[in-house]
């Protein structure tokens, strides 16, 4: 069974069709695919088909086997998937600790311990639990993002471009963590750091204009003359 399957999928924003017979897997023994390409690419579309927050217009989605094309955002989390957005969509004014319980909707018992688990991914969001998440940085703001999304106990994560506007330091962290999610969470990067993306990835998508260009293993894609031209700068 995969994890994930996107079969010829389809999506529209009104009559402006932007993803065209998309078809994507992730393999039960994947940790970590791929998702790369220009901006504008269909990325974030793709990741709001899967998650249902804009549905494709046709084609199939099966999360863990079960079909979720048809079904609602929050029917798709209780199936084990979570999208962090490129818009980290976090409460400015709440503390670190009421956005990590935002994302929460389990009983009350077993919020302390996902919290505590947060907390150990993520040592910062516990010094700062009592600060307003507006006032983090951009990669301590990303971190509660990430943080928030495990408090659903996801079982496969998409993170669209996480180290987006991070200084490259930052960035590095970031992919560290996310480097460290993937021993127990599939994750479906999306990203504009192809090179370190790829390194990290099991296996890549290459979307351009709304279609799939390239695929294949981290290493071939990043051997690939699609991605060699376009994308790593030499
Ligand atoms: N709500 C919307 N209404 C109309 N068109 C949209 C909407 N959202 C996205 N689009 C269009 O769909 C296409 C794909 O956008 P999308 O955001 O999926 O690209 P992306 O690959 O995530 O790009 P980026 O790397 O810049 O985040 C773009 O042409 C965009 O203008
Ligand atoms: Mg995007």
């Amino acid at each position: 069974m995969n994890d994930l399957l996107v079969d010829d999928v389809n999506v529209h924003y009104g009559d402006l069709q932007v993803l065209w017979d998309v078809s994507l897997e992730i393999r039960d023994d994947d940790d970590v695919v791929a998702l790369i390409g220009p901006n504008g690419a269909g990325k974030s579309t793709l990741l709001k088909a899967i998650s249902g927050v804009h549905p494709a217009s046709s084609g199939t989605i099966e999360i863990f086997g079960t079909d979720t094309t048809e079904l609602t955002p929050s029917e798709i989390v209780r199936n084990g998937f979570v999208q962090v957005p490129e818009a980290r969509n976090l409460f400015d004014d709440m503390s670190v600790y009421d956005n990590l319980k935002m994302g929460a909707y389990t009983e009350r018992g077993s919020f302390d311990e996902t919290v505590q688990e947060v907390y150990e991914m993520f040592p910062i969001l516990e010094e700062r639990r009592d600060q307003k998440a507006g006032t983090l940085s951009g990669g301590q703001q990303q971190m509660v993002a990430i943080g928030r999304s495990l408090m659903t106990k996801p079982k496969l994560l998409a993170l669209d471009e996480p180290s987006g506007a991070l200084a490259p330091q930052l960035a590095d962290r970031v992919f560290e963590k996310v480097e460290e999610i993937s021993d127990d969470i599939t994750v479906l990067l999306v990203e504009q750091h192809v090179d370190k993306s790829l390194a990290l990835a099991d296996r890549g998508y290459l979307l351009e204009n709304g279609r799939v260009e390239a695929e294949g293993t981290g290493d071939e894609l990043l051997e690939s003359e699609a991605v060699k031209e376009g994308y790593l700068s030499v």
